[in-house]
């Protein structure tokens, strides 16, 4: 269970730095914890509350709800296969399958030497380039059961490491802002507070 290294504590607090409240950068820092580890530790979410200011529960409920953050480990590669509708009709069931017996795993589940998650996926909207599948949110389109064994093949051995970085890695290039250009309160003449970032308790007070 890990907590920030020093280097992403200290970009954890940059990015704080960008928002007129810590809360706002609930999100941003929890990317950058699935980044440190490849998914969302317990340890980085009570960490996540600390810096932000909010409850471990909040920033659990926050998590929770977005489906590319993950709670438990997972493969290097999250492979995505479609089985809806428009993809089933034109192989997407089989080609799970095939994956499945490929991979030696089940849907649902991760290969003993954690290079590969597979996922069994709704409609991921490229449903006139069936059936496709999805390797770290990347797609992979028009597949065939070769295709698959292909793409497996490159991604293990880390051919298309430019294509498809480590699953959590959300960007390869980290934008820096200025701290001159950075979001902060911009208050009309004579405001105190925009409305948008009084709290309750504060509007009740003017
Ligand atoms: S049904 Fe597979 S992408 Fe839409």
């Amino acid at each position: 269970m890990a907590r920030f290294t020093r280097e992403n504590l200290a970009l954890a607090e940059e990015i704080i730095g960008r928002y007129p409240r810590p809360r706002s950068a609930t999100i941003p820092l929890l990317h950058l914890a699935q980044q440190q580890d490849g998914y969302v530790t317990e340890d980085a979410m009570r960490q996540i509350a600390e810096l932000v200011g909010s409850t471990p529960a909040e920033v659990i409920g926050t998590s929770s709800f977005y489906e590319m953050l993950k709670p438990h480990p997972v493969g290097r590669y999250l492979v995505n296969g479609c089985t809806d509708i428009a993809c089933m009709l034109v192989g997407g069931q089989e080609l799970l399958e095939h994956a499945e017996a490929t991979l030696g795993i089940t849907a649902g589940s991760t290969t003993e030497d954690g290079a590969f998650t597979l996922e069994d996926v709704e409609c991921i909207a490229a449903c006139t380039e069936g059936p496709c599948l999805q390797a770290n949110y990347r797609y992979f389109t028009n597949l065939t059961t070769e295709d698959l064994d292909s793409l497996l093949d490159d991604l293990r051995a880390g051919r298309l490491a430019d294509e498809v970085p480590d699953h959590g890695t959300v960007a390869r290039i980290r934008q820096h802002i200025p701290a001159d250009r950075a979001a902060g309160p911009s208050l009309p003449e004579g405001g105190t507070e925009p409305a948008w970032m009084a709290t309750d308790a504060e509007r009740e007070r003017s």
